[in-house]
This record gives C-alpha cells, sequence and structure tokens, in this order.
C-alpha cells in the first residue's frame, strides 16, 4: 500500500488562471465533446493553476523572508534530483504589467487586477511574456496567491492566503500550524490583504489544500516541515496532523469573519477554501467495502467540509479517533459552521477502496485510522489509464461523482473545480512534448464529466486547469511536468502544448 507516498502527489496550486467565459457562438466540433463557452451557464469562470512557490522563482531574493519550503528543499535526498525553487520557471522576472494591458480599462478582467495586484505587492515582479500567453490562448483573468514570506520577510504578524510555505520564523517561533497562535496571525495577515487589495480582488481563498498541509507536513513528513513520528524533525503522526488541521480550520474560519464583517459589504468579493478530493468507489458493493470508502471520504474532505457545513468533525472521525481529535467550542463552531462562499475542490484521480478488515485499534497515524487498503485495479482491470505519475489514473467519470457527492453531502454548496490535470515525464523533449493528445483528450472527458454533473444539478461556477506552465513539483522536484505550457527549464523558454491550443478553440469568443 504506498498512499503514504501517493497522498503527497496530489498536492497541488494556488497560481490559478481565471478565464472569464463570455458565452458568444463558437463553433466546437463533435471530437470536442459538445465543449465550448456556450455549453456552461453564463458567468461561468475558466482557468489554470499554479502556487506561488513552485513559479516565482527568486526564492531569497526582492526582500523575501525563508518559508518552511526554503529549509525542507535544502535536506539532502528529499527532492527529485536535489532541485529547489531557487528559479523554478522564474514568473518573477516573467510579469510585467504592460501599458496596453494597463490602460485596457474597459476591458474589466481579473487579468488587469492581477497585473496591478501584482506590480503593487512584488515591487520588481513584472508580467510580459506570461499576459501575452494568458491574452493569446484566450484567457482574460488571473487567480493567484501570495507568497507570504514576500510580503513580511519577518514575523511581523500580518498572515494571508497560503501554499504551503509557511514563514520559516513562524515554525522556528512556535511550530507553526501546531499553535493557537497562528489562528491570529493568519486572519491578520489575510485582513492585511484584504484591506490593501480587496477593492480590486473579488475572489479569495484562504488555504491550498489543508488537507495535504496536515497530512504531508505531520503525518508522513513527506512535505515541509517534516514531521511525523520517527523523523528528523520531531512530530507525532498520533496527534499532529488532528491539531495542525484544527488550527487550520480555525485560522480559516477568523478570516472568513475578519472578511465578513470588515470588507464584504463593501468589496462585494467572495471567499472560500480549496479542498483536495480523490473520489473513492467501493471495491466491491459489499457492506463493508461502502463503509471503507464512504470513511475515506470523511477523512478525506469531510475532514474540512463537515466542519464547515455542519460545525463538527464527521461522526465516523469522531468514533475512530476519539481524544485525539480536537474540538470546537460552542463560539468556534459557530463561527467556522458556514464559513465560506464558495468552496474549490482540486480533482485529479479515483481510487477503490476495500476494507481493511479486523484492525489493530492502537492509535498509529492519521492515514492509518482510515482502516482501508487503497485498491487501484478490479480483477487486473486498472481503475483507468495511468498518467506519467504512477498515483495518476486517469477516471473522468471521479469527477462526476466528486462533484455530485460534494453537492448532496454539503447542502448544495457552490463549487469551484479549481485543479484538475496531469502530467508528463521531466525529461519529456522538443518538440514530442508539444503533442499532449493523452492531455487534451483527459481535459475533454473531465469538463464532459463536470458539464453533466452540472446537468445533474450541481451548483458549479467556474473550472481550472492545472497547470499553464510545467513547474516544481514539490517532492517530484522538476521530474513531472503538468503544464499546457513546456517550459525549458535551462532557459525558461515557453511553448504551448497542443492541450493549450484545444483549450484556446474552445474557449475562443466572437470578437466585436
Ligand atoms: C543529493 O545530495 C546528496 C548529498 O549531497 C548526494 O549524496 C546525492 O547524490 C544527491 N542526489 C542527486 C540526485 O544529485
Ligand atoms: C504521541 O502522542 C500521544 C498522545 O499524547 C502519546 O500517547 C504518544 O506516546 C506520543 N508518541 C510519540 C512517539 O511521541
Ligand atoms: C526519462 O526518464 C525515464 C525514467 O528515469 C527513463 O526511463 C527514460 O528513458 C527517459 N527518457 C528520455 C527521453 O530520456
Amino acid at each position: 500500500m504506498d498512499f503514504q507516498i501517493s497522498q503527497s502527489f496530489f498536492c497541488f496550486s494556488s497560481f490559478v488562471f481565471f478565464l472569464l467565459l463570455s458565452f458568444e457562438p463558437s463553433q466546437a466540433s463533435n471530437a470536442d465533446h459538445g465543449l465550448s463557452r456556450e455549453a456552461f451557464p453564463e458567468g461561468f469562470v475558466f482557468g489554470t493553476a499554479a502556487s506561488a512557490y513552485q513559479v516565482e522563482g527568486m526564492a531569497l531574493k526582492g526582500g523575501r523572508g525563508p518559508s518552511i519550503w526554503d529549509a525542507f528543499v535544502r535536506i539532502p535526498n528529499t527532492i527529485a534530483g536535489n532541485a529547489t525553487a531557487d528559479v523554478t520557471v522564474d514568473e518573477y522576472h516573467h510579469y510585467k504589467c504592460r501599458s496596453n494591458i494597463k490602460t485596457a480599462s474597459n476591458h474589466k478582467s481579473d487579468l488587469i487586477t492581477f497585473c496591478f495586484f501584482f506590480s503593487s505587492i512584488y515591487d520588481q515582479m513584472i508580467m510580459q511574456e506570461d499576459v501575452d500567453i494568458m491574452k493569446d490562448f484566450n484567457f482574460d483573468a488571473y487567480r493567484f496567491s501570495i507568497s507570504w514570506s514576500r510580503i513580511f520577510p519577518s514575523i511581523t504578524p500580518y498572515a494571508n492566503l497560503y501554499h504551503y510555505d509557511l514563514p520559516l520564523a513562524l515554525n522556528e517561533e512556535y511550530l507553526g500550524w501546531l499553535s493557537p497562535k497562528i489562528v491570529d496571525a493568519f486572519a491578520d495577515y489575510a485582513d492585511f490583504c484584504f484591506e490593501r487589495f480587496g477593492d480590486r480582488v473579488k475572489n479569495w481563498f484562504t488555504f491550498n489544500e489543508p488537507r495535504c498541509i496536515a497530512a504531508l507536513g505531520y503525518d508522513d513528513g513527506l512535505h515541509a516541515p517534516g514531521r511525523c513520528t520517527g523523523c528528523q524533525a520531531g512530530g507525532n503522526s498520533t496527534i499532529e496532523p488532528y491539531i495542525a488541521a484544527h488550527n487550520l480550520i480555525l485560522s480559516h474560519a477568523a478570516t472568513m469573519k475578519r472578511y465578513r464583517e470588515k470588507y464584504q459589504k463593501e468589496q462585494k468579493g467572495m471567499i472560500g477554501i480549496l479542498l483536495d478530493f480523490v473520489w473513492y468507489e467501493p471495491y466491491t458493493y459489499s457492506v463493508q467495502d461502502k463503509a471503507a470508502a464512504q470513511r475515506a471520504r470523511d477523512f478525506h474532505i469531510g475532514w474540512f467540509l463537515h466542519p464547515l457545513t455542519y460545525g463538527h468533525y464527521p461522526k465516523s472521525m469522531q468514533v475512530i479517533v476519539k481524544e485525539r481529535l480536537p474540538k470546537f467550542t460552542k463560539e468556534q463552531a459557530k463561527m467556522v459552521k458556514g464559513s465560506y462562499d464558495y468552496v474549490g475542490v482540486n480533482q485529479y484521480t479515483s481510487y477503490y477502496m476495500k476494507d481493511a478488515g479486523v484492525v489493530d485499534t492502537k492509535p498509529v497515524s492519521y492515514q492509518a485510522d482510515w482502516h482501508v487498503d487503497f485498491k487501484y485495479d478490479r480483477d487486473g482491470v486498472p481503475i483507468g489509464p495511468l498518467a506519467n505519475s504512477y498515483w495518476l489514473y486517469i477516471v473522468p467519470w471521479g469527477l462526476y461523482k466528486a462533484v455530485t457527492y460534494v453537492k448532496e453531502t454539503y447542502r448544495n454548496p457552490v463549487i469551484i473545480v479549481a485543479e484538475n490535470g496531469m502530467d508528463q515525464p521531466g525529461n519529456a523533449t522538443l518538440p514530442e512534448v508539444l503533442q499532449d493528445t493523452t492531455r487534451v483528450n483527459y481535459f475533454k472527458s473531465y469538463i464532459t464529466n463536470l458539464k453533466r454533473a452540472m446537468d445533474d444539478g450541481a451548483t458549479v461556477i467556474g473550472y481550472f486547469a492545472w497547470s499553464l506552465l510545467d513547474n516544481f513539483e514539490w517532492r517530484l522536484g522538476y521530474t513531472a511536468r503538468f503544464g499546457i505550457v513546456y517550459v525549458d527549464f535551462k532557459n525558461e523558454k515557453r511553448f504551448p502544448k497542443n492541450s493549450a491550443y484545444w483549450f484556446k478553440k474552445i474557449l475562443q469568443r466572437k470578437s466585436n
């Protein structure tokens, strides 16, 4: 069972492109499954996603302080090829607000917002080449995350939207997410960003994949800060993941409260959270396997979305984790319940779930608490074809089921599918790498299933492909390419792949 390894890989995100769809007629062939802008409801948003640490570069420059990832990647043999993200795909030097974009103010797009946003926070950050790509490929808006440690290089307690890159100083001072002190620190940082940028930024997320922050950072130690039972950095896998998750939930809710009380009425923005979700299909239709699949969903997305919707953890978690599971006070539960305007769901793959049979109930880890066996095939038939990464089975119907499950289990929330995509090997070369037919088919089939879930009643307002650019892929370093645009890591040159052209075609609008 290699979920300890595999769970690290569906933890992505934070730089996200938005494409605002205008729904003018365009031709989409049958080969595109009838997909086009007008196949989706008015106001639907399309985009791509990435994260600050994965794409920015200038890691220790431009006034940025170190994050926990800067320290983590320097531990020998941690990242494939001992790679760092000091330069990565150097977005820092590929952003520039060009005057013709800046002045196109009659075209009110989030792309312009993004441009102003970045040029104001990241003084030297310029946006040029990548804006050209967005425009050329019919993207006209951009959603993004902010590097907390670039804005506040010291431990000044102003916190903000978060993508794995905790300021190192907060980890050293009080173990970051393990301390309740982080709640106000994060809310203060977010408050700063709302105050300063909220007039222009109308779409916010508090966290990307808090489950991965807690599970990979504190259960198996595969992500920074690399804590677990027996890990060199210290840790305790039976309790720390739950404490970290609890503080993440409280930080999220406290931030939501600030936004709603101080800013939302005037700024009229929306705010939510980004949750990773693998679809878990019962291995057999036995009562035990069905229960195992339900437990897996509870421990995965339910860990966060259940409290955010209902004010308490899922029953199955309470029963299994018992006193190791922190409790919300009455007041906290009130703050947590209902604390999102929309929920981002990051969805890539699906697995079968089998009951683990008789289990030792001695606490071992968050993952062991699931009491399940992961299965990737039935009678030798894989759940779907593999992408480059061994964990990424291509299962389009899993997206349909995941979205429908969220709709049915959590009171039909407003959903954004916030990440979806697949990878090619890191050593794939030009020009073959640009012929990414499998990826084109991946997007076609997943987006078709998304449409089906919407037709069946899910309230989905946006879709983001992971990712615009090939980039630094956490533990995998530069050995996995998720981009619809190829990047030559030697000189950071960009080359759109066929999948980028496919989006361009699907998203084209009549010019006026
Ligand atoms: C990573 O660094 C360690 C320590 O310097 C070295 O032993 C190892 O060979 C390096 N691995 C690669 C793939 O370069
Ligand atoms: C982990 O924490 C639990 C609960 O406090 C404790 O019983 C256990 O001994 C700790 N394990 C380790 C390895 O420190
Ligand atoms: C890419 O790397 C894989 C795994 O290390 C190797 O098997 C394959 O031959 C490489 N391909 C190329 C084109 O170098």
